[in-house]
Order: structure tokens, then sequence, then C-alpha cells
């Protein structure tokens, strides 16, 4: 691979931050590209000035979709060290992505090599508050100006970074939930397992329709029966059962979350029993209402861990708000937030460090 070109802006005036992030909504000085050519493969790595793009209007993905992106996180811990968590796992989830999209593979010890270069350049904008982060988005899209529908030959690689708040700035607060079988995310065998920008499309309609009732978020099911749950908006669930915790196998339809994997692997560490099984909704609410149902909490990146506190389906409310059910969600996002901010050892491995000596400017 070639080496990394930096055009680096200068800043004159100090980075000021304001007091309410919200999400996505500030982007740092700096960004990573990079493009792939059918002949040469992906070339021009640089890191330069943010700026927007000029594209033509047939570019290929704004018609079809041929894109793919990620969203992880780096911190700052209490010792003032910068570390982004899993990032490599993010990297190899977008070469799966991509894999599905017919889009390139990337290097992904390059891509991460260069995000360290990046996150080090712009690591003035890491917000310090607890529950604030850099949130890190890379992305590829099909950049052809053709209309003809095939896989794009050429691509861009972005990478951009904007610091974000605490997701519930009035801290850990339980969400309201809509099952429907009404609309479908995604189905087994089509591009659910993708983090790829049609299936954020189609859950948009449903997520209105919801959001319009008063409910945060919309619990899918799957896409075939709806009959077993899979996904909550950008969140993968679990359901605590009074002698099991589960969350939905990962069939094809839904993304393989990160979070989701990281809090298995703790469950575990708890000797809790954690299975990853179809589940249907029928047996949810049998189970819920013989009082087996504990309590249900989403997983992702963005949130870390998120209660549930109402869920309905049709015309079954399901309520959780006993301090049982509480605690193991309250214990989880403790525990992980803990390890972004270095306050508990990282015996995982999950944080990697950015520092000075790893790259090689600044
Ligand atoms: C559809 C969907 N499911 C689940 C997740 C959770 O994945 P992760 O924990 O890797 O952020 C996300 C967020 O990325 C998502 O967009």
């Amino acid at each position: 691979m070639e080496k990394i070109l930096y055009q680096l802006k200068k800043r004159t005036e100090k980075i000021n931050l304001p007091s309410n992030l919200g999400f996505g909504q500030i982007f740092t000085d700096h960004v990573f590209e990079m493009d792939y050519d059918g002949e040469k493969g992906w070339i021009n790595p640089t890191i330069k000035p943010l700026e927007s793009l000029s594209l033509h209007p047939a570019t290929m993905f704004i018609h079809y979709g041929q894109a793919v992106f990620e969203g992880l996180k780096a911190f700052r811990t209490k010792d003032e060290n910068v570390v982004i968590f899993r990032p490599e796992k993010h990297l190899q989830r977008l070469n799966n992505s991509s894999k599905r999209l017919c889009i390139p593979e990337i290097d992904v010890d390059f891509v991460l090599s260069a995000l360290k270069e990046l996150v080090w350049l712009d690591r003035e904008w890491i917000p310090t508050k607890k529950g604030e982060s850099l949130y890190i988005r890379p992305f590829i899209f099909g950049s052809d100006p053709v209309l003809g529908v095939r896989p794009s030959a050429s691509y861009k690689l972005i990478i951009l970074l904007s610091p974000v708040g605490a997701y519930y700035p009035e801290g850990f607060k339980p969400v309201k939930i809509l099952a429907t079988d009404e609309y479908v995310r995604a189905v087994r065998k089509g591009i659910g397992e993708c983090k790829t920008p049609g299936n954020y499309a189609a859950s948009l309609y449903a997520s209105e329709f919801a959001r319009r009732q008063g409910f945060t978020q919309v619990l899918w099911m799957d896409g075939v029966e709806q009959k077993y749950i899979e996904e909550v908006g950008t969140m993968n669930i679990f359901i605590r059962f009074k002698n099991e915790i589960a969350t939905p196998k990962l069939t094809g339809g839904i993304l393989p979350g990160i979070t989701r994997d990281s809090v298995i692997q703790i469950l575990r560490d708890w000797e809790m029993k954690i299975t990853e099984r179809l589940i249907p909704m029928d047996e949810v609410i049998s189970e819920y209402k013989k009082g087996n149902v504990l309590g249900v909490f989403g997983t992702g990146t963005a949130a870390i861990i998120s209660e549930v506190g109402l869920l309905k389906y049709k015309d079954m409310e399901m309520k959780f708000d006993s301090k049982q059910s509480n605690d193991l969600a309250l214990k989880l996002f403790d525990k992980l937030t803990s390890i972004h901010y270095g306050l508990s050892e990282d015996k995982y491995n999950w944080l990697t460090h950015v520092t000075k000596k790893e790259v090689a400017i600044a």
C-alpha cells in the first residue's frame, strides 16, 4: 500500500465544543480518504481537511445504494489516553458488508493504521465528559458516474469523525419500543446483516410511525414469518427470562453487533446463562404473562446499553420497571463504559491505544 499523503489544515482558533454535542452534527478538521480504481486497486490514501464532495449526478451509489458504512467510537480515558473500541472488528464487518454489496474489500491493518493517525491528528476534538466520545464513521460508496445497474468499477472510502454527546443526556433512561409485523426491515438471505444504507431506508417509514405514537424505536420481526423477534432500531436485543438471557441468533437478517458480542462475552464471564436462539414473540408474551420476563435491553455503539421500559405488540403492553430488571442492564452499561474510559481493566483487549509513537505525524 502507498504511503499516506498529508494535507493538513492550519487551525488558528481553539476548538470550542458546545456543552450539548448531540449526535453527528459536529465534525473534526480532517478526514481520511482513499479511492479504488478497477485496475490499480485502493490508491491515493490521504488525510486532508474536511470538505464537501463534488459528485456527478449519475454517481452510482446515489441511485442504487451501493454503499457500506461502520460506526465505532474513540474515547479519552481518565489518564488522558486516546483509545478506540474494537476497531479491527468494525473494519472486518465493513469488509463483510462490502462482500455482499460487490464492493472491493480493504486491507484492515492499513486502514486501521490510517484511522489511528487521523484520530491522533484530531485528538483535541475528543470530548472529555462522561458519556461523550468521538464517533467514527468509515464509509465506502460506488462512484462510477453511470446509470446502468451493475457494480461500480470505482469507489471512494472516507473516514469522518464527529464528537458526540451522551446518548441520553439525562442519564440511563428506559426506552419505549413498538414491535410490528406490518413492515419488515430485512429478510434472511437479503442484506440485513450488512451495514448498508438500504436497510436504514427500509426502516424509516415504520420508525416514523412508531415515533408519532410516542415510541423511541421499532422492534423488527423476522422478514419471512414475522414470528421471531430480530433487532431494535440500531440495536440488538436481549430478553432476560427467569432462567436464561436470550438474544436472537444471527440468521442473516440481523446486524452482528459488536456491542452484542461484547455483552455475550461479559455475561459468560459472569457465569450467566446466555443463549443465541430464535425467540418467538409468542414466547416473550406468554412468559411475560407468567412473570418470567425480568427485563429487556438493547445493545449498540451509540447508546451502549439501552433498557426497555415498555414493549408493545398489537394490544399487548409489556412493562419492565422492576428493580431486578434494571440491575443487569445498568451493570452491563457500567462495565462497558468503565472499560471505555479506562476505569476498569481491559481484560478482553478491546481497546486499541492511539499514541504519538505509533503515528508518523504531529
Ligand atoms: C441495525 C443495527 N443493529 C444493531 C446495531 C448494533 O451494532 P454495534 O453494537 O456493532 O454498534 C446497529 C448499530 O451499528 C445497527 O445499525
